[in-house]
């Protein structure tokens, strides 16, 4: 069966209505699109757990701090459709921005602490849009389970501090990072590498790896690791790093000393594209170092 398209809330809201009469589970994905194979794990993964997979689509005003952003977001409600059938989705929700928020919208869902680091400190506002638009589709949509992925780690710290702060009744289930054969994480802002910068883009991952094999080793230094990695994406002059910090894994704040499971965390640019990934490490276990997520 092919899945089906909904585009405002009242209509979603009332097949759910019915899906749940039926004493089905259902399990959201939300998404802004421009799907790739990231996205289908999570997709991969609503399927194995719950009856009705339900994708949403919606490329979030609210979360976008510059408008070029916004714009060149890409957007091809076709393909997407295509890709959620071919992977076994049940139901779109792919809602035009005026029936999201309304021209008198005023309320808006502020996660502190964990929200204001990292992405939070290079992108005001960000955090705020996509908090307050989760909590929307976690209303619309009243999911048993939510999927994310770790490639947004402070995304998945802030919706987990959300649904636990909030007494939402949601679980958040988070699904690891898919890679490229050369490590780059999938993002859909990778289409907006030239092919040099493509090329030169993986070495963001290996700084990473680096870190996670030194704290791997028994570094306990935050400023010792940091150091080796940015020396490593300092090799390639094209990278401007925005951040590289290595934070402790629920509060995602900066930790002065590595004595448990930390999260190496960086954002850079390539030319117009910002690119991030982290890596999660555990001290001390250079044996077990297949630990890569
Ligand atoms: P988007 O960037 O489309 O990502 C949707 C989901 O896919 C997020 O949970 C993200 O972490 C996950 N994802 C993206 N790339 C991934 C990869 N390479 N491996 C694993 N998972 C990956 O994140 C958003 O949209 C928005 O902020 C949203 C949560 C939909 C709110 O607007």
């Amino acid at each position: 069966m092919s899945v089906e398209v909904f585009r405002t809330v009242d209509e979603i809201r009332e097949m759910l209505a019915r899906v749940r009469r039926m004493g089905a589970t259902v399990g959201l994905v939300p998404t802004m699109g421009a799907l790739h194979e990231g996205h289908g794990q999570l997709i991969d993964a609503a399927r194995q757990e719950t009856d009705c997979v339900v994708v949403s689509i919606f490329v979030n005003p609210l979360q976008f701090d510059r408008p070029e952003d916004l714009e060149r977001y890409p957007r091809n409600l076709d393909a997407d459709k295509k890709f959620c059938d071919d992977r076994g989705a049940d139901l779109i929700f792919a809602p035009a921005p005026a029936s999201m928020y309304a021209p008198t919208h005023r309320s808006f869902v502020e996660v502190a602490g964990v929200s204001e680091g990292l992405c939070g400190q290079s992108r005001p506002g960000h955090f705020r849009g996509v908090a307050t638009v989760v909590l929307k589709l976690f209303h619309i949509t009243q999911p048993d389970r939510a999927y994310f992925g770790e490639k947004d780690a402070q995304q998945l710290a802030v919706v987990r501090r959300m649904v636990r702060d909030l007494n939402l009744t949601v679980e958040i289930m988070s699904v690891r990072t898919v890679r490229e054969s050369d490590g780059l994480a999938l993002s859909s802002r990778n289409r907006h590498l030239t092919t040099a910068e493509r090329k030169v883009a993986p070495i963001l991952f290996q700084a990473l790896v680096v870190a996670q094999k030194l704290i791997a080793a028994g570094a306990t230094d935050p400023a010792e690791v940091k150091s080796v990695a940015s020396t490593i994406l300092a090799q390639q002059p094209s990278v401007r790093v925005e951040y590289l910090e290595v934070v402790d894994p629920d509060e995602m704040r900066a930790v002065t000393r590595i004595r448990g499971p930390v999260r190496v965390a960086a954002a850079v640019w390539l030319g117009s594209t910002r690119l991030i990934d982290n890596v999660l490490c555990e001290p001390g276990t250079a044996e077990g170092s297949g630990l890569i997520q």
